[in-house]
C-alpha cells in the first residue's frame, strides 16, 4: 500500500473511508465532532442508540454520511483519552484495519491529527499506522491454486499528527513501511512449506537481497568450506538429510569499512524432524516455523538496508535440514565444533545450538560490536513465557537492558532470563568437552548455556523466540516477531 501524509479539516475529506477515534463513553475526538457536527449528528445519534460506545478496539461503520465527502466514516473506539497509550493505540489501529481489509474502499484516511498518545510521540504512531497497515495486510497465497480477493486497499493517509513536524512524519511512515514490508518478509519465509524453503532456498533470499541492494553483500558457503573451516557441529546436523547445509553470510555496509559491525545469528533449521531423536507426529508440520529465526535476520538485513542505517551490520544464517537417515548422526556421537570444543550429542533434537554454535564462531572473524542470535530454540520457552515474550538471555547485563527497553519501546518484548554459572555444570560429559542437553530441567538455560561456550569473545545476547515466532490454531502463521526488536535495536546504534 501507499502511504501519505495529507493535510485538511476533518470534515472536508475526500475519502472512500474515512476513520476517526472516540474516547470511552461516547466522547468524541475533535475530528469525530467535526464530522459530526458537519453530517446532521449521525455520529452522537450512534453513540445514543447503543450501538457505540468508544470502548478501546470497538469499531462502527457509517455509510454515505449526508453532508461529507468521505463516502464511509470508521469510528474507532479509543478508550479512556487519559490511558490512550501505545499498547491502546496498537489495539484501535489493527481494529481499524481488521474492517477496511474486508472493505471495497481502495483508499483510508485516518483523521487522527488531535490524538496523542501518553507515552508515544506523534511520529511513533505515524509510524506505527503505517506498519501495522502492511504487517495486517499481509496474506499467505504463495502455494495455494485459488485465492480469496484481495483487499482493494491500496491508499492510506494520515493527517498530520499534533505537535509533529512534516519532514520527521514523512520519514516516521518511511520507516512503518519499512518495517511493516519486513515483517511481512520474515511471515512469508517463515510460512513457506519445508519443501519449498529449504537450506538453498534460504540462500537464494538472501543472495537477490545482495543483487537488490548496493549496500549488501551475501556469500554463500556450501558444506565443503564449511569442512574446511571445521565446522562439524553444524555439518552434523544436516548429516541425515539430502539438502545440503548452506552458511548465509550477509554484509551490509551503512558506515566506514573500518567501523566494528553489530551482529546477527539466526537459526535456519528449515525443517526439525528432531532426527533420530525423532519427534512426535502431533503438530510436527509446525516444525518448518524451525526457520524463523534466520527469516528474521534476512527480513532485518533488507530493512536496514531500505533504511539506509549509518551503521555496519552482519547478518548469518546457520540453513540445515535435520534429518533422520543412515547417515545421519545418532546420540552418543561426538562431534568436533569450529571452535574446538567436542561436543557429545545427546539427543539429536537438540539441534539448534548445534547449528549456531559453529555460527557464532564464524562470527568472531568480524570483531562485531554486539552479537544477537535469534532461534527458535527451546519448547521450554513457550512453557515459560507462552507466546507474548521472547526469551532472552545474555553475558552482559547492559546489552540484555538495552535489548528489554527497545522490546518495550516497539511492542516487540523481550524478557530475561538468569544465565548463572551454576547451570553450566547440567552439560558436563563424561566422553567430551560439553554435552548438548542439559536434562529435562531449565532447557531455557541451559541451551543459553550451551551457546555461551561459543560467545566468549564478544558481548552476546540470545533471543529465543520458540514461542514468539508464529502461532498455532486456526489463525496458524508466522509473526514476523522479532523483525520489528531487530530493528529497534539497529536503529538505536552508533558507528
Ligand atoms: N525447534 C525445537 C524447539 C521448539 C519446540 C520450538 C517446540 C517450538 C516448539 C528444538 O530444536 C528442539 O527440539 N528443542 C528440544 C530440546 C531438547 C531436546 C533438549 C525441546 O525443546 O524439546
Ligand atoms: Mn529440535
Ligand atoms: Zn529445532
Amino acid at each position: 500500500m501507499k502511504y501519505s501524509i495529507k493535510a485538511g479539516a476533518a470534515d472536508k475529506i475526500n475519502s472512500e473511508c474515512e476513520i476517526v477515534f472516540v474516547w470511552a463513553k461516547g466522547i468524541l475526538s475533535d475530528e469525530a465532532k467535526l464530522l459530526d457536527a458537519a453530517a446532521n449528528k449521525v455520529i452522537s445519534k450512534v453513540i445514543k442508540a447503543g450501538d457505540f460506545n468508544g470502548n478501546l478496539a470497538e469499531t462502527s461503520l457509517i455509510h454515505q454520511p449526508q453532508g461529507l465527502s468521505a463516502k464511509r466514516v470508521l469510528l474507532v473506539g479509543a478508550g479512556l483519552k487519559t490511558k490512550f497509550n501505545g499498547k491502546s493505540a496498537i489495539k484501535a489501529i489493527r481494529a481499524a484495519y481488521r474492517v477496511t481489509q474486508s472493505l471495497p474502499a481502495t483508499g483510508l484516511h485516518f483523521a487522527i491529527a488531535s490524538v496523542t498518545v501518553t507515552d508515544r510521540d506523534s511520529s511513533w504512531l505515524t509510524s506505527r499506522l503505517a506498519e501495522e497497515g502492511e504487517s495486517s495486510y499481509y496474506r499467505y497465497t504463495a502455494t495455494k491454486s485459488k485465492n480469496a480477493k484481495a483487499p482493494a486497499t491500496k491508499t492510506v493517509s494520515i493527517s498530520p499528527i499534533n505537535g509533529g513536524q512534516r519532514k520527521s512524519l514523512d520519514s516516521a511512515l518511511k520507516r512503518g513501511f519499512a518495517l511493516g514490508k519486513a515483517i511481512n518478509v520474515a511471515k512469508e519465509l517463515g510460512n513457506l512449506p519445508g519443501n519449498v524453503c529449504t537450506p538453498s532456498y534460504l540462500a537464494e533470499q538472501a543472495k537477490q537481497l545482495g543483487d537488490k541492494n548496493k549496500s549488501i553483500t551475501t556469500q554463500i558457503l556450501g558444506e565443503k568450506q564449511m569442512q574446511r573451516l571445521g565446522m562439524g557441529s553444524l555439518l552434523s546436523v544436516s548429516a541425515g538429510s539430502a539438502e545440503e547445509a548452506k552458511l548465509i553470510v550477509m554484509q551490509y555496509k551503512g558506515a566506514k569499512a573500518d567501523s566494528r559491525p553489530y551482529a546477527i545469528v539466526g537459526k535456519g533449521v528449515t525443517f526439525d524432524t528432531g532426527g533420530i531423536s525423532l519427534k512426535g507426529g502431533n503438530g510436527m508440520d509446525e516444525m518448518k516455523y524451525d526457520m524463523c529465526g534466520a527469516a528474521s535476520v534476512v527480513a532485518t538485513m533488507g530493512c536496514v538496508a531500505e533504511l539506509k542505517l549509518p551503521i555496519n551490520i552482519v547478518g548469518i544464517v546457520g540453513a540445515v535440514e535435520n534429518m533422520p537417515g543412515s547417515k545421519a548422526t545418532k546420540p552418543g556421537d561426538v562431534v568436533t565444533s569450529m571452535s574446538g570444543l567436542t561436543i557429545e550429542i545427546l539427543n539429536t533434537d537438540a539441534e539448534g545450538r548445534l547449528v549456531l554454535c559453529d555460527a557464532l564462531t564464524y562470527t568472531e572473524r568480524f570483531n562485531p560490536r554486539s552479537v544477537i542470535d535469534i532461534a527458535t530454540l527451546t519448547g521450554a520457552a513457550v512453557a515459560t513465557f507462552g507466546s507474548h515474550v521472547t526469551a532472552l538471555l545474555s553475558n552482559n547485563d547492559d546489552l540484555a537492558s538495552e535489548i528489554i527497553g527497545c522490546g518495550t519501546d516497539c511492542a516487540d518484548p523481550a524478557w530475561q532470563l538468569p544465565m548463572w554459572d551454576e547451570y553450566q555444570s547440567l552439560l558436563n560429559s563424561n566422553f567430551a568437552d560439553i554435552a548438548n542437553i542439559g536434562g529435562p530441567r531449565a532447557g531455557t538455560i541451559t541451551a543459553a548455556c550451551f551457546l555461551s561456550r561459543f560467545a566468549e569473545k564478544f558481548n552476546w545476547a540470545h533471543l529465543d523466540i520458540a514461542g514468539s515466532a508464529w502461532v498455532s490454531g486456526a489463525e496458524k502463521g508466522a509473526t514476523g516477531r522479532p523483525v520489528p526488536l531487530l530493528v529497534e535495536y539497529l536503529s538505536n546504534q552508533k558507528a
